[in-house]
């Protein structure tokens, strides 16, 4: 297991490009499996996850090929139920569930175990998947769904914290091969489903209003293959901002999509942060001495729930009170105490942290929980003096495209060393 030694106290200076977005690859790569014909998808970043979807793809019986950052998949014959393992593996793999449904009338995957930034349940997909006439069993811990026919309707997607994202994917997966119409209500507009969305309408599909809580799918008989670019991922763009801010330095930022990032860059303002938008280009220095904001997580366009652990650091770092509200995850606050033993003090009320910022970290060992926790704690160790070191980084590996020779491109004293 790889940990991350980090020597803190340099600015990160220099430019680096954002890869493509991990959170619309997923669904995007799931979605092959919806036509017979070879899909192929650029701007894919190289990351674990990204690896175990093909291998799910193929364990499906796709034909999958990875070359630089283009996958290529010909979903030509479909076998009813992936590698269980695989599959329970990796949350992101429930999006194989819709377009499964929709383009073979049945399909069994391994139920999502608990995660732990929250308890994530599927009621809601799965609420989907009966609504559109399928019936859902689960069994011996595999969700089975089966449908003679798929019949639109008009069904509401709407849970405990508001839109679900891979559930809107599904529904609308399995919807765009179902007889007549579905409208979803309360659907995500995350720019993840827009872009899903997209590559679906260029497969043949017709769904209207993606972007808005009201999505409307008309069915067609079949789809066709497509070539397609992925959207840069606006959450590592956030994490590079933050980085810099929380640094002292100045970085610029290429291939971002600002259009994307409207609540973490006007957070970021509010806090004192300089960001210089040209075209999709992003420059970002702190610009003087930093402000304490109070920041709550929302479903889009609201605070994303991905940046709120990178936040907490730069309010770690920033003179004053921040208090930093969680509405999306129930126990999204494993970093509070990694963070604490970089010497920021921090305080948990129920949804909210209360982040007494300022103090000066120092490095430690400290310990990764999920993907932006660690990094969070990856910024952090950038931004203490002395030496931090970052355990079991296969977390930060699942979501970030070599994030260690990117910081280094921009300065940072930083290197991956193997653990045994
Ligand atoms: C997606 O997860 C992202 N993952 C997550 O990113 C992101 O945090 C999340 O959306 C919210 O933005 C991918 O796209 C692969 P949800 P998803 O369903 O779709 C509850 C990262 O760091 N809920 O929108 O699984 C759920 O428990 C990851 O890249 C139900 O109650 O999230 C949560 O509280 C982490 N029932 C809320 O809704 C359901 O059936 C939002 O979850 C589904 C969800």
């Amino acid at each position: 297991m790889d940990s991350l030694l980090i020597k803190g106290g340099v600015p990160l200076h220099g430019e680096v490009s954002v890869s493509g977005a991990k959170n619309a690859v997923l669904p995007i790569m799931a979605a092959t499996l919806l036509t017979p014909e070879k899909c192929v998808i650029r701007h894919v970043p190289d990351l674990t996850d990204v690896g175990f979807m093909a291998k799910i793809l193929a364990s499906l019986g796709a034909r999958v090929s990875v070359d630089g950052d283009t996958v290529t998949v010909q979903a030509a014959k479909l076998k009813p139920v992936g590698d269980y393992e695989l599959i329970r593996k990796m949350r992101g793999s429930i999006c194989i569930l819709g377009p499964l449904l929709g383009r073979q009338r049945q399909a069994t995957v391994s139920l999502p175990g608990g995660c732990i930034i929250g308890t994530r349940p599927i009621d809601l997909h799965l609420k989907g998947m009966r609504d559109l006439g399928a019936s859902v069993t689960v069994e011996g811990g595999y969700v089975n769904v089966r449908a003679r026919r798929l019949i639109g309707c008009d069904l509401f997607l709407g849970g405990r914290a508001g839109p679900t994202v891979l559930g809107t994917a599904n529904v609308m997966m399995a919807a765009v091969l179902a007889e007549g119409v579905t409208t979803i209500e309360s659907a995500a507009c995350e720019p993840e489903v827009v872009d899903l969305a997209y590559f679906l309408n260029k497969m043949g599909a017709k769904i209207l209003g993606a972007g808005s809580p009201t999505i409307t799918v008309t069915g067609v008989k079949q789809l066709h293959g497509v070539e397609h670019e992925v959207i840069p991922d606006r959450i590592e763009a956030a994490t590079f901002a933050i980085a810099a801010a929380a640094t002292d330095g100045e970085v610029i930022l290429h291939g971002a999509r600002p259009d994307h990032m409207h609540a973490v860059l006007d957070k970021l303002k509010e806090a004192g942060v300089k960001v210089v938008r040209k075209g999709l280009t992003l420059t970002v220095t702190r610009g003087g001495r930093l402000k304490p904001v109070d920041v709550t997580t929302l479903p889009y366009s609201g605070f994303p729930t991905d940046v709120q652990a990178q936040m907490m650091v730069l309010m770690a770092l920033t003179p004053g009170l921040g208090i930093i509200t969680e509405r999306i995850f129930e126990s999204r606050f494993m970093h509070v105490s990694e963070l604490a033993r970089l010497g920021a003090e921090i305080a948990i009320e129920g949804p909210s942290a209360i982040v007494k910022g300022g103090r000066k970290l120092s490095g430690a060992p400290v310990m990764a929980s999920d993907l932006r926790a660690s990094a969070a704690l990856v910024i952090a160790g950038l931004a203490a003096q002395g030496t931090t070191q970052v355990n079991r980084i296969y977390h930060l590996d699942r979501g970030y495209e070599k994030i260690d020779q990117k910081l280094r491109g921009l300065g940072a004293r930083i290197q991956r060393i193997a653990q045994e």
